[in-house]
């Protein structure tokens, strides 16, 4: 179920298409269409509309009738959080309310329900936003990112939101971002609010933003920096191996030693010898193979030559 602490979904892309808004609008705008199409940053749609809503909807098509999961207010560099699990409040409903009166509905809605109903505590939260620029589109003005909304230091929301959705519900014109991300969920993630002006277009805050409640950080840059260390990472251990593999040191260990002390020096019978080079000076590991030590026999009495190219090996890499 949906509840306080787990992560609402939302990957935003953001397409700057004109006339979007116009789409779900069959009435006659012509004055409005003469506008600009106006766009507005995410933390600025927070700040200009502070009441926010989040539901499953059908594929794009939120209607009258879809129910609210969750009410958002926000307000200065707060949020309250109201569940709205335990009341059926839709789409429908709130169109017809200023955002005052719908608060205040809302909370008479809840306390009805539960005689336990507490207002929501106003927390600090933050918008971290990472953007990533879209390989696959052409549009440079399209940016992709994620936006968690942290509460009090804890991401609870990591909304996966593909696009900006706009559309008239009963009352009012409502638009936001709809993640349509999560092939295992049949019904679309809406994070919407109600705005006077159906043409606006929301997009994601900018990397050099002053703003103190967001950060917006290059994350996918990061994550293909990431991808790319890992692979080095790899590719050395492989290098490393084979250097290890390649030395002659290893087939005189698997003839002499192996059988004691492991098919990768792991230890068995005798202990762990992976770290034996930091243990031991190169003299002491031909005298130990050699000579034996405590519970170890000799075993390479008579092989000086072997004996030092394997003392040899367990001091290069046997270490840390
Ligand atoms: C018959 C089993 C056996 C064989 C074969 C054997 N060892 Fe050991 N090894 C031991 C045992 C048992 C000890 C633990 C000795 C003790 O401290 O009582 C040991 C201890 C050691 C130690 C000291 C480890 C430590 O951390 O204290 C080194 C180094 C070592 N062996 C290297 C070798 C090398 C190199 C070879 C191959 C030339 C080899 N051993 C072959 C049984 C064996």
């Amino acid at each position: 179920m949906y509840g306080k602490k787990k992560w609402i979904v939302m990957v935003v892309s953001m397409v700057f298409m004109l006339g979007l808004a116009a789409c779900s609008d069959t009435d006659d705008k012509d004055v409005e269409e003469e506008e600009e199409e106006k766009t507005m940053v995410f933390s600025d749609a927070l700040e200009q509309y502070p009441v926010w809503f989040y539901l499953h909807g059908e594929p794009n098509e939120p209607t009258k009738d879809s129910t609210i999961r969750e009410m958002f207010v926000f307000e200065g560099e707060q949020i309250q959080q109201f569940d709205l699990e335990p009341v059926d409040i839709t789409l429908g409903e709130v169109s017809e309310y200023s955002d005052e009166e719908l608060i205040s509905y809302v909370e008479e809605e809840l306390s009805a329900a539960s005689d336990s109903y507490e207002e929501p505590e106003a927390k600090n939260y933050t918008l971290d936003i990472h953007l990533f620029d879209d390989d696959e589109s052409d549009n440079s003005e399209e940016k992709t990112g994620v936006i968690d909304v942290v509460i009090d230091e804890e991401e609870i929301a990591f909304v996966a939101w593909e696009q900006p959705i706009s559309q008239t519900i009963g009352e009012a014109d409502f638009i936001g971002l709809v993640n349509d991300g999560d092939p295992e969920v049949d019904a679309d993630e809406l994070f919407i609010t109600r705005v006077d002006e159906p043409s606006l277009t929301i997009t994601l805050d900018q990397p050099d933003t002053t703003k103190s409640v967001v950060t917006v950080q290059e994350w996918m840059e990061r994550q293909k920096q990431k991808d790319l260390e890992g692979q080095d990472l790899e590719a050395l251990a492989e290098e490393e191996l084979e250097k290890i593999n390649n030395h002659p040191g290893a087939d005189i260990y698997a003839q002499n030693c192996l059988s004691c002390h492991g098919e990768n020096l792991e230890g068995s019978i005798g202990p762990d010898l992976t770290l034996a080079g930091d243990r031991f000076s190169e003299e002491e590991l031909k005298d130990i193979s050699q000579n034996g030590k405590d519970n170890m026999p000799p075993i390479m009495s008579d092989n000086e030559e072997d004996a030092d190219v394997l003392a040899e090996w367990l001091s290069e890499f046997m270490k840390e």
